[in-house]
Protein backbone atom coordinates (compact mmCIF):
# COMPACT_ATOMS: atom_id res chain seq x y z
CA UNK A 1 0.00 0.00 0.00
CA UNK A 2 0.64 3.38 -0.50
CA UNK A 3 -2.03 5.38 0.94
CA UNK A 4 -4.98 3.87 2.29
CA UNK A 5 -8.15 6.27 4.55
CA UNK A 6 -10.08 6.33 7.70
CA UNK A 7 -13.54 6.03 7.21
CA UNK A 8 -16.65 5.52 9.32
CA UNK A 9 -16.07 1.90 9.32
CA UNK A 10 -12.87 1.89 10.21
CA UNK A 11 -13.80 3.35 13.20
CA UNK A 12 -16.70 1.53 14.13
CA UNK A 13 -14.70 -1.52 13.65
CA UNK A 14 -11.92 -0.79 16.24
CA UNK A 15 -14.90 0.65 18.61
CA UNK A 16 -16.34 -1.66 21.01
CA UNK A 17 -20.21 -2.40 20.76
CA UNK A 18 -21.04 -1.40 17.37
CA UNK A 19 -21.99 -3.80 14.50
CA UNK A 20 -18.92 -3.98 12.85
CA UNK A 21 -16.78 -6.07 14.54
CA UNK A 22 -12.79 -7.65 14.44
CA UNK A 23 -13.21 -11.50 13.85
CA UNK A 24 -9.83 -12.15 14.90
CA UNK A 25 -6.55 -10.32 16.07
CA UNK A 26 -4.11 -9.81 15.34
CA UNK A 27 -6.26 -7.68 12.87
CA UNK A 28 -4.80 -5.25 9.97
CA UNK A 29 -8.26 -2.19 9.35
CA UNK A 30 -8.66 -0.08 6.24
CA UNK A 31 -10.89 -0.43 3.13
CA UNK A 32 -9.38 2.00 0.67
CA UNK A 33 -6.20 0.93 -0.92
CA UNK A 34 -3.90 3.28 -3.63
CA UNK A 35 -0.64 1.74 -4.63
CA UNK A 36 1.58 0.24 -6.54
CA UNK A 37 1.81 -3.73 -7.95
CA UNK A 38 4.74 -5.34 -7.09
CA UNK A 39 4.33 -8.73 -8.09
CA UNK A 40 1.35 -10.44 -10.18
CA UNK A 41 0.02 -13.31 -11.97
CA UNK A 42 0.70 -13.27 -15.97
CA UNK A 43 -2.97 -13.61 -16.85
CA UNK A 44 -3.81 -11.12 -14.25
CA UNK A 45 -4.04 -8.36 -16.79
CA UNK A 46 -1.74 -6.47 -13.93
CA UNK A 47 2.30 -6.06 -13.96
CA UNK A 48 4.82 -4.83 -11.92
CA UNK A 49 4.74 -0.95 -11.66
CA UNK A 50 1.21 -0.66 -12.06
CA UNK A 51 -1.03 2.21 -10.00
CA UNK A 52 -3.88 0.51 -8.67
CA UNK A 53 -6.76 1.29 -6.31
CA UNK A 54 -9.02 -1.00 -4.92
CA UNK A 55 -11.72 -1.25 -2.44
CA UNK A 56 -10.89 -4.01 -0.02
CA UNK A 57 -12.23 -5.01 3.52
CA UNK A 58 -10.43 -6.83 6.48
CA UNK A 59 -10.19 -9.93 5.69
CA UNK A 60 -11.05 -12.93 8.33
CA UNK A 61 -7.30 -13.84 8.29
CA UNK A 62 -6.80 -10.59 9.75
CA UNK A 63 -4.93 -9.26 7.07
CA UNK A 64 -6.09 -5.85 5.68
CA UNK A 65 -4.41 -2.99 3.74
CA UNK A 66 -2.95 -0.31 6.48
CA UNK A 67 0.03 -2.24 6.08
CA UNK A 68 3.35 -1.76 3.70
CA UNK A 69 2.44 -4.69 1.43
CA UNK A 70 -0.78 -6.00 1.01
CA UNK A 71 -1.84 -8.98 -1.16
CA UNK A 72 -5.09 -8.00 -3.09
CA UNK A 73 -6.91 -10.51 -5.33
CA UNK A 74 -6.23 -8.97 -8.99
CA UNK A 75 -9.58 -9.12 -9.88
CA UNK A 76 -11.05 -6.02 -7.55
CA UNK A 77 -8.00 -3.62 -9.08
CA UNK A 78 -8.62 -1.03 -11.18
CA UNK A 79 -6.46 1.80 -13.06
CA UNK A 80 -5.78 4.58 -9.87
CA UNK A 81 -6.58 7.74 -12.05
CA UNK A 82 -3.37 9.27 -13.86
CA UNK A 83 -4.10 13.12 -12.88
CA UNK A 84 -4.02 12.82 -9.20
CA UNK A 85 -1.06 11.11 -6.77
CA UNK A 86 -1.57 8.24 -4.82
CA UNK A 87 -2.76 9.46 -1.70
CA UNK A 88 -5.51 11.23 -3.33
CA UNK A 89 -6.32 8.30 -5.51
CA UNK A 90 -6.77 6.37 -2.28
CA UNK A 91 -10.31 8.55 -1.42
CA UNK A 92 -11.83 7.58 -4.11
CA UNK A 93 -12.77 3.68 -3.80
CA UNK A 94 -15.32 3.35 -0.96
CA UNK A 95 -17.18 6.38 -0.96
CA UNK A 96 -17.47 6.75 -4.99
CA UNK A 97 -18.47 3.04 -5.11
CA UNK A 98 -20.94 3.39 -2.63
CA UNK A 99 -22.56 6.69 -3.62
CA UNK A 100 -23.14 5.31 -7.11
CA UNK A 101 -24.25 2.02 -5.96
CA UNK A 102 -26.99 4.18 -4.11
CA UNK A 103 -27.91 6.36 -6.58
CA UNK A 104 -28.63 3.45 -9.00
CA UNK A 105 -30.72 1.77 -6.63
CA UNK A 106 -32.85 5.18 -6.53
CA UNK A 107 -33.18 5.60 -10.14
CA UNK A 108 -34.08 8.83 -10.47
CA UNK A 109 -36.17 9.67 -13.20
CA UNK A 110 -36.14 13.04 -14.93
CA UNK A 111 -37.16 16.10 -12.76
CA UNK A 112 -37.32 13.88 -9.92
CA UNK A 113 -35.45 16.36 -6.65
CA UNK A 114 -33.02 14.30 -4.51
CA UNK A 115 -31.92 15.15 -1.08
CA UNK A 116 -28.65 14.09 -0.23
CA UNK A 117 -28.10 14.24 3.38
CA UNK A 118 -24.26 14.24 5.02
CA UNK A 119 -23.35 16.05 1.29
CA UNK A 120 -20.31 17.29 2.60
CA UNK A 121 -19.24 14.49 3.76
CA UNK A 122 -17.60 11.30 2.23
CA UNK A 123 -20.01 9.45 0.63
CA UNK A 124 -22.37 12.53 -0.10
CA UNK A 125 -19.90 14.55 -1.24
CA UNK A 126 -19.21 12.24 -4.34
CA UNK A 127 -23.21 11.53 -4.85
CA UNK A 128 -23.56 15.25 -4.86
CA UNK A 129 -20.73 14.81 -8.09
CA UNK A 130 -22.48 12.11 -9.38
CA UNK A 131 -25.45 13.04 -9.40
CA UNK A 132 -24.79 16.33 -11.00
CA UNK A 133 -22.88 14.40 -13.58
CA UNK A 134 -26.07 12.64 -14.36
CA UNK A 135 -27.88 15.66 -14.89
CA UNK A 136 -30.22 15.12 -11.80
CA UNK A 137 -30.94 17.68 -9.18
CA UNK A 138 -30.03 16.72 -5.87
CA UNK A 139 -29.70 19.23 -2.90
CA UNK A 140 -27.34 19.19 -0.39
CA UNK A 141 -28.05 18.64 3.75
CA UNK A 142 -25.02 19.27 5.87
CA UNK A 143 -24.03 19.45 9.52
CA UNK A 144 -22.93 23.33 9.71
CA UNK A 145 -24.10 26.28 7.71
CA UNK A 146 -20.23 26.57 6.87
CA UNK A 147 -20.19 23.64 4.57
CA UNK A 148 -23.39 25.07 2.36
CA UNK A 149 -20.91 26.57 0.14
CA UNK A 150 -18.94 23.48 -0.47
CA UNK A 151 -21.54 21.54 -1.73
CA UNK A 152 -22.58 23.84 -3.98
CA UNK A 153 -19.78 23.97 -5.27
CA UNK A 154 -19.20 20.27 -5.79
CA UNK A 155 -22.39 20.55 -8.30
CA UNK A 156 -25.65 20.61 -5.28
CA UNK A 157 -28.91 22.88 -6.71
CA UNK A 158 -29.26 23.61 -3.18
CA UNK A 159 -27.46 22.86 0.18
CA UNK A 160 -29.31 23.89 3.75
CA UNK A 161 -27.96 22.78 7.32
CA UNK A 162 -31.67 23.37 9.03
CA UNK A 163 -33.47 20.30 8.18
CA UNK A 164 -37.25 21.76 9.41
CA UNK A 165 -36.45 24.04 6.33
CA UNK A 166 -36.39 22.22 3.90
CA UNK A 167 -39.65 21.08 1.85
CA UNK A 168 -40.37 16.76 0.74
CA UNK A 169 -38.04 15.24 -1.89
CA UNK A 170 -38.94 12.73 -4.40
CA UNK A 171 -36.45 10.29 -3.00
CA UNK A 172 -33.63 10.22 0.02
CA UNK A 173 -30.28 9.06 -0.62
CA UNK A 174 -29.12 9.33 3.20
CA UNK A 175 -25.55 9.03 4.32
CA UNK A 176 -25.61 10.86 8.11
CA UNK A 177 -28.72 8.96 9.90
CA UNK A 178 -30.94 11.84 9.27
CA UNK A 179 -34.24 9.55 9.50
CA UNK A 180 -36.01 11.91 12.10
CA UNK A 181 -38.13 13.83 9.81
CA UNK A 182 -40.63 12.45 7.85
CA UNK A 183 -41.19 15.37 5.91
CA UNK A 184 -38.66 15.48 4.34
CA UNK A 185 -39.60 12.80 1.82
CA UNK A 186 -43.08 13.16 -0.26
CA UNK A 187 -45.65 10.44 0.26
CA UNK A 188 -44.77 7.62 -2.45
CA UNK A 189 -41.18 8.68 -2.17
CA UNK A 190 -37.91 6.33 -2.06
CA UNK A 191 -35.23 6.08 0.47
CA UNK A 192 -31.94 4.56 0.37
CA UNK A 193 -29.62 5.17 3.62
CA UNK A 194 -25.95 3.66 4.35
CA UNK A 195 -26.56 4.65 7.42
CA UNK A 196 -26.25 2.00 10.57
CA UNK A 197 -30.07 3.49 12.15
CA UNK A 198 -33.11 1.66 12.12
CA UNK A 199 -35.22 3.15 9.88
CA UNK A 200 -38.20 4.38 11.51
CA UNK A 201 -41.86 3.04 11.06
CA UNK A 202 -43.25 6.95 10.03
CA UNK A 203 -40.80 7.22 6.94
CA UNK A 204 -41.49 3.31 6.10
CA UNK A 205 -45.08 3.86 5.65
CA UNK A 206 -44.71 7.08 3.65
CA UNK A 207 -41.79 5.56 1.21
CA UNK A 208 -42.81 3.21 -1.39
CA UNK A 209 -38.96 2.26 -1.05
CA UNK A 210 -36.89 2.23 2.27
CA UNK A 211 -34.26 0.41 2.47
CA UNK A 212 -30.37 0.29 3.47
CA UNK A 213 -27.61 -0.53 0.98
CA UNK A 214 -24.34 -1.88 1.32
CA UNK A 215 -21.67 -1.40 -1.26
CA UNK A 216 -20.62 -4.34 -3.39
CA UNK A 217 -17.60 -5.02 -5.00
CA UNK A 218 -17.49 -3.54 -8.74
CA UNK A 219 -14.26 -3.35 -10.39
CA UNK A 220 -15.29 -2.67 -13.67
CA UNK A 221 -17.61 0.33 -12.58
CA UNK A 222 -14.44 1.53 -10.27
CA UNK A 223 -12.51 1.63 -13.41
CA UNK A 224 -15.02 4.11 -15.15
CA UNK A 225 -15.01 6.48 -11.77
CA UNK A 226 -11.17 6.53 -12.09
CA UNK A 227 -11.57 7.61 -15.76
CA UNK A 228 -14.26 10.31 -14.28
CA UNK A 229 -11.69 11.75 -11.93
CA UNK A 230 -8.82 12.43 -14.91
CA UNK A 231 -11.73 14.09 -17.37
CA UNK A 232 -12.52 16.09 -14.16
CA UNK A 233 -15.79 14.75 -13.58
CA UNK A 234 -15.38 13.65 -10.03
CA UNK A 235 -13.23 16.18 -7.93
CA UNK A 236 -11.18 13.50 -4.89
CA UNK A 237 -10.93 15.59 -1.90
CA UNK A 238 -7.95 15.69 0.95
CA UNK A 239 -8.37 16.88 4.45
CA UNK A 240 -5.53 15.90 6.00
CA UNK A 241 -2.60 13.27 5.97
CA UNK A 242 -0.84 11.59 8.20
CA UNK A 243 2.02 8.61 7.75
CA UNK A 244 0.61 5.39 9.89
CA UNK A 245 2.92 6.15 12.37
CA UNK A 246 0.83 8.74 13.33
CA UNK A 247 -2.42 6.45 12.77
CA UNK A 248 -3.81 7.27 16.46
CA UNK A 249 -4.01 11.20 15.84
CA UNK A 250 -5.47 10.18 12.45
CA UNK A 251 -8.19 8.80 13.95
CA UNK A 252 -8.62 11.06 16.43
CA UNK A 253 -9.09 13.46 13.68
CA UNK A 254 -11.13 11.54 11.50
CA UNK A 255 -13.76 11.40 14.40
CA UNK A 256 -13.95 14.45 15.53
CA UNK A 257 -15.43 15.06 12.12
CA UNK A 258 -16.03 18.61 10.39
CA UNK A 259 -14.19 17.34 7.53
CA UNK A 260 -14.12 18.40 3.82
CA UNK A 261 -12.32 15.43 2.80
CA UNK A 262 -10.94 12.41 3.80
CA UNK A 263 -8.57 11.84 6.00
CA UNK A 264 -5.64 10.05 4.34
CA UNK A 265 -3.01 7.78 5.86
CA UNK A 266 0.16 6.70 3.72
CA UNK A 267 3.31 4.62 4.36
N1 LIG B 1 -23.62 0.63 3.91
C1 LIG B 1 -22.47 0.82 3.27
O1 LIG B 1 -22.12 0.05 2.37
C2 LIG B 1 -21.62 1.98 3.63
C3 LIG B 1 -20.51 2.30 2.84
C4 LIG B 1 -19.77 3.46 3.17
C5 LIG B 1 -20.14 4.22 4.27
N2 LIG B 1 -21.19 3.83 5.03
C6 LIG B 1 -21.63 4.61 6.19
O2 LIG B 1 -22.13 5.85 5.69
C7 LIG B 1 -21.94 6.86 6.65
C8 LIG B 1 -21.24 8.06 6.00
O3 LIG B 1 -19.94 7.69 5.60
P1 LIG B 1 -18.93 8.83 5.12
O4 LIG B 1 -17.67 8.16 4.75
O5 LIG B 1 -19.58 9.72 4.15
O6 LIG B 1 -18.72 9.63 6.50
P2 LIG B 1 -18.29 11.14 6.70
O7 LIG B 1 -17.25 11.49 5.70
O8 LIG B 1 -17.99 11.28 8.15
O9 LIG B 1 -19.57 11.98 6.33
C9 LIG B 1 -20.71 12.07 7.12
C10 LIG B 1 -21.21 13.48 6.94
O10 LIG B 1 -22.48 13.62 7.56
C11 LIG B 1 -22.50 14.85 8.25
N3 LIG B 1 -23.56 14.86 9.25
C12 LIG B 1 -23.55 14.34 10.49
N4 LIG B 1 -24.74 14.56 11.09
C13 LIG B 1 -25.51 15.23 10.20
C14 LIG B 1 -26.81 15.77 10.20
N5 LIG B 1 -27.61 15.63 11.28
N6 LIG B 1 -27.28 16.41 9.11
C15 LIG B 1 -26.49 16.56 8.02
N7 LIG B 1 -25.24 16.08 7.93
C16 LIG B 1 -24.75 15.43 9.00
C17 LIG B 1 -21.10 14.95 8.81
O11 LIG B 1 -20.81 16.28 9.21
P3 LIG B 1 -19.83 16.58 10.46
O12 LIG B 1 -18.55 15.87 10.15
O13 LIG B 1 -19.72 18.05 10.42
O14 LIG B 1 -20.52 16.00 11.65
C18 LIG B 1 -20.30 14.51 7.60
O15 LIG B 1 -20.09 15.59 6.69
C19 LIG B 1 -21.15 6.22 7.79
O16 LIG B 1 -22.04 5.81 8.80
C20 LIG B 1 -20.52 5.01 7.13
O17 LIG B 1 -20.21 3.98 8.05
C21 LIG B 1 -21.93 2.73 4.74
Amino acid sequence: MIASTINPVDVKTRTPDTPQQVGRFPTVLGWDLAGIVITAPEDSGWSPGDRVIAMHPPQPDGSGNWQQYAAIPAAVLAPAPESVDLPTAATLPLAALTADQALQRLDLKDGERLLITGAAGGVGGMAVQLAAHAGITAAGLVSRPKHEAAVLELGAASAHSNPTSVSAFDAIFDTAGVLDHPHLLREGGRLVTVSDDTIPETLEQRAVIAVHNYVQHDSQRLRELSALVDSSKLALRVAEQYPLARIEQAHRRAEAGGLLGKVVLTT
